[in-house]
C-alpha cells in the first residue's frame, strides 16, 4: 500500500473542497432550476435546505472521514463493520454515475470558450448547440475534459489537487464579481435581479410539492454530498482543524457564488428579453451565447464567462476523481497515474450514452436527461440518507466526539447537531425520497420510461 498524503495547510483544504462545491451545481444548474421553479421562491427553499438539510450533513460526511482517514469505502467498514462498506459504495456508484454526465457538460463549456473566443456561435446560437451538444463532437469534448481532471489528479493531493485549486477557485471568486459587477450595468439588471431575489409567497406555497424535492436535491449536489467526496477529502484533513468553522467556511463561500452566479446570469438574460422560463439543462447555454453574440466585447465576455464555468466545473470533477483513486491507491500498488487513468476511462465509457445523439429536438440525448434524474431523485438522496443513518444513529456520540475534536464547540452545541442530523435532515430526505419516487416511476410522464 502506498503511504496516505495530506494536504499541506488547512487553506489547502478549504479550496479544495471549495473548489469541489462550487461547480456546474452553481453556475448551471442554479440559475436554471430556479428559472424552472419561479425564480426567488425556488432561492428560498433552496437556502433552508441549505442550512437545515446540507450543512448538517457535510458534516457528518466529515465526521467518517476525519475519524478513520481512509477512503470512502473502508472508512464505513472500519467504524461500522463490514456491512458497512455498502454506504461507502454507494457513495462511489452515485458519484460515478454524475461525473458521466457531468463531464458531458463539461465538454459542451470547453466548446463556448472555443465557440465565444472564434464567434462561432454568433450568427446561430440553436445550430451552434445542436452541432456540440451530442454526437461526435460532444465526445471528443467530454474526452478533453476528462483528460484535463485525470492529468491533475494524477499529480496527487499536495502537488496536484491542492496546487490546482489554489489557483483555480481565486480565479473564479474574482472573474465572477468582475462580472457580477459589469452584469449590474446592464439594462436588464434591475429585472433579472427581481426575478430572482423577490419570492413570490403565492407560488411558494401553490409548487412546494415540486420544489421541495428540487431543493433539498439541489442542496446536495451542490455541497457535493452522496458522493464520497467530502469523506474523502476530510479523511487528508488533521485532528487539529475544527470541522463545524471548515464546514461553515464551505457552505457560506459555495452559497455566496451560488447567489453571484444568479446575479450573473438573470441580468443578462433579462438585457437581451430572453424569457428564463424558457430555460432547461441546454437553454442556458443557448440563452448565454445568443446574449453574447449581441453585447459589445461579446467575444471577451463569453471566454470569461465559460472559462470561469470550465474552472469550477474541473475542480469539482477531479475532487469525484479523488474519490475512486483513493479508495484504490488505499488497496493497490498501482500508481497513481494509472489509477486516475482507469477512473478516467470508465467515466468516458459511462458518459457515452449522455454524450451520444439521439435525434432528440435541442440536439442533446435524451439518455442525459434520464441520467440527471436518477441521480437527482434516487441515487444522490439515498446515497446521503445511508451516511445520515450510519452517523446519526450507529456512530451517535462518537460522531459527536469526532466533530468536537479540534473545535471549540460546546457539547451542547454538538448535541443539536447530532439530534438535527437524526431528525431534521433523515425526515427532509424521506420526503424528498418519496416525492422523487413519484415523479421517477408514478407519475403521468414519469421520467425513468421515458427513453424507452
Ligand atoms: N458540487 C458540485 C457542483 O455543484 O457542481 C457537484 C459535483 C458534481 C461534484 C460532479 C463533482 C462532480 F464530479
Amino acid at each position: 500500500m502506498v503511504e496516505r498524503e495530506t494536504w499541506a495547510t488547512r487553506v489547502g483544504f478549504l479550496v479544495a473542497a471549495i473548489g469541489s462545491a462550487v461547480g456546474l451545481g452553481n453556475l448551471w444548474q442554479f440559475p436554471f432550476k430556479t428559472a424552472a421553479n419561479g425564480g426567488a421562491a425556488f432561492v428560498v427553499f433552496y437556502l433552508i435546505a441549505v442550512t437545515l438539510i446540507g450543512f448538517p450533513a457535510l458534516l457528518a460526511e466529515f465526521v467518517v472521514g476525519r475519524r478513520t482517514h481512509r477512503n470512502v469505502v473502508d472508512s464505513f467498514a472500519e467504524l461500522g463493520g463490514p456491512a458497512w462498506r455498502v454506504v461507502g459504495a454507494m457513495g462511489m456508484v452515485t458519484g460515478f454515475w454524475i461525473l458521466s454526465y457531468y463531464d458531458v457538460v463539461g465538454g459542451w463549456v470547453l466548446r463556448y470558450i472555443l465557440g465565444s473566443a472564434t464567434g462561432a456561435y454568433f450568427d446561430d446560437p440553436g445550430a451552434y448547440l445542436s452541432a456540440v451538444a451530442s454526437g461526435p463532437e460532444a465526445i471528443a469534448a467530454q474526452a478533453v475534459f476528462l483528460a484535463i481532471a485525470v492529468g491533475i489528479v494524477a499529480m496527487g493531493i499536495e502537488d496536484g489537487i491542492e496546487k490546482a485549486t489554489k489557483v483555480m477557485v481565486p480565479s473564479i471568486v474574482v472573474l465572477m464579481l468582475a462580472l457580477g459587477a459589469w452584469a449590474l450595468t446592464l439594462g436588464g439588471a434591475a429585472d433579472g435581479l427581481a426575478y430572482f431575489l423577490s419570492p413570490d409567497v403565492g407560488s411558494l406555497v401553490e409548487n412546494a410539492g415540486t420544489v421541495i424535492p428540487d431543493a433539498v436535491g439541489q442542496a446536495f449536489f451542490t455541497l457535493s454530498l452522496g458522493m464520497g467526496i467530502m469523506v474523502t477529502y476530510a479523511s487528508y484533513v488533521g485532528e487539529d482543524d475544527s470541522l463545524p468553522v471548515d464546514g461553515g467556511v464551505i457552505v457560506v463561500s459555495n452559497t455566496l457564488i451560488g447567489v453571484l452566479a444568479g446575479v450573473v446570469v438573470f441580468p443578462i438574460l433579462f438585457a437581451e428579453g430572453i424569457g428564463p422560463a424558457d430555460s432547461g439543462p441546454t437553454a442556458l447555454f443557448e440563452a448565454m451565447a445568443a446574449a453574447f453574440a449581441t453585447l459589445p466585447a461579446g467575444r471577451l465576455l463569453g471566454v470569461v464567462f465559460f472559462g470561469v464555468v470550465a474552472l469550477a466545473a474541473l475542480s469539482s470533477a477531479i475532487s469525484l476523481l479523488e474519490v475512486a483513486v483513493s479508495y484504490a491507491t488505499d488497496n493497490t500498488d498501482a500508481s497513481r497515474s494509472t489509477l486516475a487513468l482507469g477512473a478516467g476511462a470508465i467515466l468516458f465509457v459511462l458518459g457515452l450514452p449522455s454524450a451520444l445523439d439521439t435525434g432528440d429536438p435541442g440536439g442533446f440525448s435524451a439518455w442525459f436527461v434520464w441520467f440527471d434524474a436518477i441521480a437527482y431523485n434516487l441515487l444522490l438522496p439515498l446515497s446521503v440518507l445511508l451516511v445520515v443513518v450510519f452517523v446519526g444513529w450507529v456512530l451517535g456520540r462518537d460522531a459527536v466526539a469526532e466533530l468536537r475534536a479540534g473545535s471549540t464547540a460546546s457539547g451542547g452545541l454538538a448535541m443539536v447537531w447530532l439530534w438535527t442530523v437524526r431528525l431534521v435532515v433523515l425526515l427532509g430526505i424521506v420526503a424528498t425520497l418519496a416525492l422523487g419516487f413519484e415523479s421517477l416511476f408514478l407519475a403521468e410522464d414519469a421520467t425513468f420510461f421515458a427513453p424507452f
